[in-house]
C-alpha cells in the first residue's frame, strides 16, 4: 500500500509540555512534578469520560477542569492568576529541538501532512505559532470538529476523509501508547514514538515501528513511500 500522508498527535508528540511542569513547580516548589502528571492523567480521563457518555467539553475546558481536581486534591490552592499563568503555557509550548527540521524536511519530501488532535483549534493554532511552524501543516485536524476525543473512531476518521484516502495510507505518529493502540485500531500504520521510554501497552496492539526521535519517523515515512513508488 502507498503512503500519501502523515498525520501527528499534538502535545508531547511534536510540543514539549515540559514547561507546564517547570512552571507548575515554580509556582509550587516541591510539587511541580507530581502536578504535572496528575493534571495530565486528569485532562485525558475526563476526556475519555466525555466522550464515553457524550457529554463532549472543549479540551480547554477539560484541561481546565484537570487543574482544578489536581489542585485539590494536592491541597494546593490556585489563585485565579496561576491559573491563568498555568493554561496560558498551553499556547507557548516549544515543539522539540529536531521538529522543526524533519518537517521541513518531509515538506520538502512532498508528503502532505496534519496535526490529528483533542486541542481545540485556538490551541492548535497558537501551539503551531508559537513553535514556528505556520505553513508546514496541509490540515489541523482538532477533536472539537467531531465533538469526540481520540480514542473514538470518528475522531481518528478525520485523517482519511481529510486526505481522501484508507487510514492504511496514512501513517500516524503519537508518543502517547493509548493513542497509538486507537490508531492501529482503526487501521493507520503507526509509528510510536516513545520519547520516555515507557513499556509498551497490554492492549495486543504493536505499532509498525517505535522509535525514539522524530527523524526516525521521517526515515521510515520516507522508505515506505519510496518502497511503495518502486513496486508501482
Ligand atoms: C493530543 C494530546 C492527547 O494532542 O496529546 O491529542
Amino acid at each position: 500500500m502507498p503512503l500519501r500522508a502523515i498525520a501527528f498527535d499534538a502535545y508531547g508528540t511534536l510540543f514539549d509540555v515540559f514547561s507546564i511542569g517547570s512552571l507548575a513547580e515554580e509556582l509550587f516548589p516541591g510539587q511541580g512534578a507530581r502536578i504535572a502528571m496528575v493534571w495530565r492523567d486528569k485532562q485525558i480521563e475526563y476526556t475519555r469520560v466525555r466522550t464515553l457518555c457524550d457529554r463532549y467539553a472543549d479540551f480547554w475546558q477539560v484541561t481546565q477542569d484537570a487543574l482544578d481536581y489536581t489542585c485539590d486534591l494536592l491541597g494546593q490552592s490556585l489563585t485565579a492568576a496561576d491559573k491563568a499563568r498555568l493554561m496560558g503555557q498551553y499556547a507557548r509550548l516549544a515543539a522539540f529541538p529536531e521538529v522543526v527540521g524533519v518537517l521541513q524536511r518531509l515538506k520538502a519530501a512532498a508528503l502532505p501532512m496534519a496535526i490529528l488532535s483533542n486541542g481545540t483549534p485556538a490551541m492548535l493554532d497558537q501551539a503551531v505559532g508559537a513553535a514556528g511552524l505556520g505553513g508546514v501543516f496541509d490540515h489541523i485536524l482538532s477533536a472539537d470538529a467531531v465533538r469526540r476525543f481520540k480514542t473514538a473512531p470518528e475522531a481518528y476518521r478525520m485523517g482519511p476523509d481529510t486526505f481522501g484516502c484508507p487510514a492504511g495510507e496514512i501513517l500516524f505518529v503519537s508518543c502517547n501508547g493509548w493513542d497509538i493502540c486507537g490508531a492501529t485500531w482503526f487501521g493507520y500504520r503507526t509509528f510510536w514514538l516513545n520519547r520516555h521510554g515507557l513499556p509498551a501497552e497490554r492492549l495486543g496492539v504493536t505499532p509498525d515501528r517505535t522509535g525514539t526521535s522524530l527523524a526516525e519517523v521521517a526515515d521510515f515515512a520516507l522508505s515506505l513511500r519510496d518502497q511503495a513508488a518502486q513496486v508501482g
